[in-house]
């Protein structure tokens, strides 16, 4: 029968990446049906929604998703794109991204990040190898803020926290509030993810990135929770460090690491440090996964001023289809698919501008192709 995969290449230079990634897996036999899906710039500018319930409908009815990239613009500048009908509606802008993550609970935003042999930019050397479990659902971009803070929030804020006498002469208007929220089911299933990987793949330790000393509770919590669940892998070592430290470690001694879990900003900040060490967004994969669905999408973003000039590099994309094949666990086309790429990688042939050279996107992906 095969597999019903939703294709969402979304915006900018998402639709390249997504035929690029179609091409290579079409060249691999994969039994499947891709089924193409809105999502958006476009459908929040005409529809007011860049998401629309079409889309989640295909969702919950496909095995998986495929994500190109989106574009996402601050709340006043989303407003004035609308087209004119749909203004003044109070329609506010939510990255779909974000919203897919957290209604279908794709918990799990799995990223690795390997050097892969002869590209001209690891700038930290060939031996990085290392994967980062980013908390997808809540923390910080949970989505609880204020602006202006509504009277009755303050009034309990100030009731209920010393610390909150500081800020009572502040005008309403004039402060705003995000929430970082955690729970501990979040905390224990992000972090138990982390350590299964690590067991599975035989990698010693487990690197817990937080901010406890600081973030008391949220950070205290997190830690609390990841030491519970490290005492069910004694195989496997919990190693704890500090968000600010972690960015000087990871830039001093990248090679030491190899699975690292963090909360949903610091896990955002983080996997994109990493990147860089490994060569950049061009390599830079992951995967968006929940109890029983999972979406696929390169960490990069769509890159408006590169769109439709066949220039990114598509090896990000081949890499996050690796992370789909696997996924669906087929395992050999993986293997194939990803050892492809790293042949390409370490030819030299094939190099498109980020790594210096004038190979398109399109011969890039060709490349790879070529070698399945
Ligand atoms: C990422 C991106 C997204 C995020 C943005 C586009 C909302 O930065 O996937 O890392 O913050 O999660
Ligand atoms: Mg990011």
């Amino acid at each position: 029968m095969g597999y019903r995969i939703a294709c969402l290449p979304g915006d900018g230079v998402g639709k390249e990446v997504m035929d690029a990634a179609l091409m290579v897996l079409e060249k691999l036999e994969l039994p499947a049906e891709f089924i193409h899906g809105d999502v958006g710039w476009e459908f929040w500018r005409l529809e007011g929604d860049p998401l629309p319930q079409r889309t989640r409908e295909l969702l919950a009815s496909t095995d998986c998703c495929l994500f190109g990239a989106i574009t996402s613009k601050p709340k006043e500048e989303a407003e004035e794109e609308l087209v004119p009908e749909l203004r003044g509606q109070g329609l506010v802008y939510f990255s779909p991204i974000v919203r897919i993550r957290q209604e279908m609970d794709l918990f799990a935003n799995v990223r690795p990040c390997k050097a892969y042999p002869g590209n001209p930019l690891n700038i930290r050397g060939d031996d990085i190898d290392l994967v980062v479990f980013r908390e997808n659902t809540e923390g910080l971009y949970s989505g609880v803020e204020y602006h202006p803070v509504p009277r009755e929030v303050r009034r309990v804020l100030e009731e209920t926290h010393p610390k909150m006498s500081r800020f009572s002469a502040v005008p309403d208007d004039e402060i705003a509030i995000s929430t970082r929220i955690m729970t501990r089911n979040a905390c224990e299933r992000i972090v138990r993810a982390a350590f299964e990987y690590a067991k599975a793949h035989k990698r010693p330790t487990v690197t817990l990135v937080e901010k406890p000393n600081v973030l008391r509770e949220t950070g205290g919590l997190m830690t609390r929770v990841a030491r519970e669940v490290a005492s069910g892998f004694p195989e496997v070592e919990l190693w704890e460090t500090n968000i600010d430290a972690m960015c000087m470690w990871l830039v001093k001694n990248p090679n030491l690491y190899d699975v690292i879990v963090s909360e949903n900003m610091f896990g955002d900040i983080l996997s994109d440090l990493c990147a860089q060490l490994v060569g950049g967004l061009g390599f830079a994969s992951s995967a968006n996964i929940g109890q029983r669905y999972a979406l696929f999408e390169p960490t990069h973003g769509s890159a408006p001023k590169y769109a439709a000039q066949n220039k990114v590099n598509p090896l990000a994309m081949l890499l996050t289809s690796v992370l789909m094949l696997d996924w669906i666990d087929e395992k050999e086309r993986s293997r194939r698919l990803e050892s492809a790429i790293a042949q390409v990688i370490d030819e030299g042939k094939s190099r498109t501008y980020d790594m210096g050279g004038t190979t398109s996107l399109h011969d890039m992906a060709k490349a790879v192709a070529a070698r399945l």
